[in-house]
């Protein structure tokens, strides 16, 4: 929130490790798998550039990080925006920097998988130009299937 007029301006910025923790909340509210601290450091620690946060003024909103599937395709790993600033776009502006920084860095296709059930997401990420490539049998710890979705940059 803009503290002196209360309109809302949010802003991507880059992860570091004094959001670890809000970091981890976040996911942890948002998703259904359990990530650690130190799981959300590893994956920073492997893309550091691949890892974005959405900040309103010093208030955490959303995140989205990635890592290197290959020589040329960049996967992303876990997106969340608060479920008090859904619908808004944001999700949105996450994804379309993080496209942007896999350009900037020679990308030329992303991937990644969502539960089969996760409607809101997979329609999220069909506006996005994702489509669906195969079904990931038991992929989730709790045994459940994974999408695996992919579009070119
Ligand atoms: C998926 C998620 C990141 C979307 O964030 P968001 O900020 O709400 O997304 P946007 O506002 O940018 O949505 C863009 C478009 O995606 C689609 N979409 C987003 N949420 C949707 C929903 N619940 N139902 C149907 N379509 C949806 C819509 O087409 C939407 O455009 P519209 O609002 O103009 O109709 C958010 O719902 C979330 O954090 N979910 C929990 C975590 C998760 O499932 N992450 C993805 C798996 S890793």
């Amino acid at each position: 929130m803009d503290r002196h007029n209360g309109n809302p301006k949010w802003e991507i910025t880059q992860f570091n490790e004094s959001f670890t923790e809000r970091v981890t909340e976040l996911a942890n509210r948002s998703m259904s798998e359990t990530y650690s601290p130190k799981v959300i450091e590893e994956i920073y620690r492997s893309w550091k550039a691949g890892f974005l946060l959405l900040m309103n003024g010093s208030d955490l909103s959303g995140f989205i990080c990635g890592s290197k599937y290959s020589g040329t395709e960049a996967r992303i790993l876990l997106l969340a925006v608060e479920y008090s600033s859904r619908r808004l776009g944001l999700g949105s502006k996450l994804v379309d920097a993080f496209m942007n920084v896999c350009k900037s860095a020679g990308f030329l296709s992303v991937r990644l998988e969502v539960r089969t059930d996760n409607d809101s997401a997979i329609a999220f990420y069909r506006k996005h130009g994702f489509s669906i490539t195969s079904t990931l049998i038991y992929y989730y710890s709790d045994l459940s299937d994974a999408y695996q979705m992919w579009r070119m940059l």
